[in-house]
């Protein structure tokens, strides 16, 4: 166990102020080495799921036994993996697909049962599916990115929405590396992360249309002088962001009505790529990170990164998270 005593940056700046100190516990429950990403809590199971995306996988980690299960998804890349209705199926965004694969977790596979619903724009011979998750209606959002020689492609992803009946609809385009996403309590604000960008914008949120509309900009990470690029990210019931920092070392803790940073917990990875709240009281902070570069899988875990890739427990956070949704599924 390692103990970390985050980092006060309020009380730092502003030292007669009462100070909102965390004192927090990081514990590495998986060594996994790879692009782990997408964490998410099955309240039904009890479970946390996510992906490791150049090993094609969807990971399945058991907090009572510690034991992880996956199913191979020779489809290709996993960006996102969510599951479907209350059954036995994921949806998830491989490769230039959303698919649906059937897999009850319990069990290792390397051929689960997949049919591919829809595919999306292929930008490059490199685009594939980034993160994702799914809204209060039911609908899935996930974007993509490109990426070629080590290297992405700017402006070479879209992100979109898909509901029920399986319509597509393109939500932004371009964007460059889609990632982070979250609405907030009242469901009419929704969060988005384009990580070269280094920023987090917001949109006003409408459900019933699952529309989004009228971009600000919440938060920067250079005006803040925040090393990285914002990855993953999810909210808490006080309607506060959690970031992901891939290249920064850190997940931080943001209030997105005032775009003031809270918090910040050092991490003892660099690449630290997603968030989930998860435990049976939601206030267990899951971390995933990646073990090489943000585009190329071939890359080796570097000297001074030997934890990349594995997943983080955090303990303390004082926060607690929001159950996330399930995809619903009209099979006609
Ligand atoms: C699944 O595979 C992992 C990794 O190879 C192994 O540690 C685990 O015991 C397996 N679990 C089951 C239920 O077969
Ligand atoms: C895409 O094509 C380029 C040039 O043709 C090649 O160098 C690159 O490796 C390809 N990328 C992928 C992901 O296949």
């Amino acid at each position: 166990m390692i103990k970390i005593c985050g980092i006060c940056i309020i009380a730092f700046l502003f030292p007669l102020i009462v100070s909102s100190e965390m004192d927090v516990t990081i514990r590495l429950i998986v060594e996994a080495k790879g692009l782990s990403e997408g964490p998410l809590w099955d309240h039904r199971t009890q479970k946390l799921f996510f992906v490791d995306i150049w090993n094609n996988k969807i990971c399945r980690y058991d907090p009572a036994t510690s034991q992880v299960t996956s199913a191979y998804i020779a489809n290709g890349p996993v960006g996102v993996a969510v599951p479907v209705d209350d059954g036995d199926e994921f949806l998830a965004g491989s490769g230039l697909d959303f698919v649906l694969v059937t897999w009850n977790g319990e069990t290792n596979t390397t051929n689960p049962p997949i049919r591919t619903l829809k595919s999306v724009k292929k930008i490059d011979n490199g685009t594939r599916f980034n993160d994702g998750k799914v809204d209060s209606s039911g609908r899935m959002w996930a974007g993509t990115m490109s990426e070629n020689n080590g290297d992405f492609t700017p402006n070479g992803g879209e992100f979109y929405s898909m509901d029920k009946s399986l319509k597509v609809t393109t939500q932004i385009t371009p964007v460059s590396i889609s990632n982070g996403l979250a609405w907030n309590m009242n469901d009419d604000t929704f969060y988005y992360i384009d990580s070269p960008t280094k920023q987090i914008v917001s949109y006003d949120f409408d459900s019933e249309k699952g529309s989004i509309a009228n971009k600000k900009i919440v938060f920067d990470l250079a005006k803040n002088n925040l090393p990285g690029v914002p990855d993953g990210m999810t909210i808490d019931s006080d309607d506060n962001l959690w970031i992901a920092l891939f290249g920064g070392a850190q997940v931080i803790h943001v209030n997105p009505k005032t775009g003031k940073l809270l918090n910040s917990i050092q991490m003892p990875a660099k690449r630290v790529t997603s968030v989930a709240f998860g435990g049976p009281l939601l206030d267990v902070l899951y971390v995933t990170t990646a073990g090489y570069g943000m585009t190329n899988p071939k890359e080796k875990t570097p000297e001074d990164d030997k934890k990349g890739g594995s997943l983080f427990e955090v303990k303390g956070t004082g926060a607690r998270g929001v159950l996330p949704n399930s995809f619903t599924m009209r099979d006609d």
